[in-house]
């Protein structure tokens, strides 16, 4: 039942950090587990924590948190997949990582991008990480997503150790459980948004009626109809970094990468590129890990992780907080932080 698709990747940014990204064709599994959605979320807001107390526990063992409903995925239900109620599956993080260093460079010469990186991740989540420029933060991504090898540590995707797999799983592994949007949006010139949002379903022979009508709804949720029929020169940067996240969320990935999607783009469609990313989260479950330097964009998380010197320096919780007092308190760490204040660290 897997569903095929392809996902941008930035091929060699272990080497070259600013290579263009090109696409290329990948499978796309279906999501395997149903669990709680924003488990973490739910937990009591609670202060900026030290790492070793939020970040670093194990949460695979952690209950669901009240009130949270298990909910059957609606799009596995859509593809007749088996809802995964079992209790392992709705404990197990979709992102485990344990203890990831990163170090460039030869002897005499090294930086050590990550220092003993540890987090967990369950589905349906929305996690910011942010740091000053320099902290770590794509390295991580680009670690957690194989993009770039970890020195050291493990990375656990829905239970399986990504950093041990040999090419040809690599690759699958990236196709089939990542879903990716840069601050430029990489879509294809010479499709319409249409086009480039079913590419990936295209490439992978899923049958035409049924990626019509998934770009439909994903474009729906998105709030980009008007869109699809334009070529990505004819859309602002805005709707381009909209329909580049319905590129990555129509493959139904086990994580959406985001690093700083926000970036490029101006007040009014930062927010709007925050409110799909809502959407998907909300419609769909999606798990979203996503680089900023921008509290306002961080607001919209769940969960923010702070890095500093390539160390996880705290995380924030959401918890029950309205997205102003989240970003208030978001504020407080940017500037004990040595950030100025302001509204970027
Ligand atoms: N391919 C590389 N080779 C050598 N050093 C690297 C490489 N990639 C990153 N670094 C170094 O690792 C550290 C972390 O870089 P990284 O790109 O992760 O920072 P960042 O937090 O994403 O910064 P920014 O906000 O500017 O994007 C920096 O000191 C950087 O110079
Ligand atoms: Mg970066």
């Amino acid at each position: 039942m897997n569903r095929l698709t392809n996902v941008p990747t930035r091929p060699g940014a272990a080497s070259s950090r600013h290579g263009a990204a090109p696409t290329v064709p990948a499978q796309v599994a279906p999501n395997a587990a149903v669990v709680a959605p924003n488990a973490s979320t739910t937990a009591p807001a609670a202060a900026a924590v030290p790492p070793t107390a939020a970040t670093t526990a194990p949460t695979t063992s952690a209950p669901a948190a009240p009130g949270v409903h298990m909910r059957l995925d609606a799009q596995a239900a859509r593809k007749g997949a088996a809802p995964a109620f079992a209790p392992s599956a709705r404990q197990q993080p979709v992102l485990d990582v344990r203890h990831i260093e990163k170090v460039y460079g030869a002897r005499g010469n090294l930086t050590r991008a990550l220092v003993d990186v540890s987090f967990t991740v369950m589905k349906g989540d929305f996690v910011g990480i942010m740091g000053a420029s320099g902290s770590g933060k794509s390295t991580l991504l680009n670690c957690v997503s194989t993009i770039d090898a970890v020195t050291s540590g493990n990375v656990l995707v829905m239970g399986e150790d990504v950093t041990k797999l040999k090419s040809s799983k690599l690759t699958r592994f990236r196709r089939e459980q990542l879903g990716f949007i840069f601050q430029d949006s990489n879509l294809l010139d010479t499709l319409t948004a249409r086009e480039n949002i079913a590419l990936p379903l295209t490439i992978s022979h899923v049958p035409a009626k049924e990626v019509l009508s998934r770009v439909e709804e994903v474009a729906g949720r998105l709030g980009i109809h008007e869109t699809l029929d334009k070529y990505p020169y004819q859309l602002s940067g805005g709707q381009q970094q909209r329909v580049a996240a319905a590129r990555a969320l129509v493959t139904d990935p086990a994580i959406i990468m985001a690093d700083e999607p926000t970036g490029a783009l101006d007040s009014k469609n930062a927010r709007l590129l925050l409110e799909s990313f809502e959407a998907m989260n909300k419609s769909y479950q999606a798990t979203v890990l996503m680089v900023t330097h921008d509290s306002f964009a961080a607001s919209y998380t769940h969960r923010v992780l702070f890095i500093r010197d390539g160390r996880i320096f705290t995380e924030l919780r959401r918890g029950d907080s309205t997205r102003q007092e989240f970003f208030e308190r978001i504020m407080e760490v940017v500037a004990m932080m040595g950030g100025e204040g302001s509204d970027a660290l």
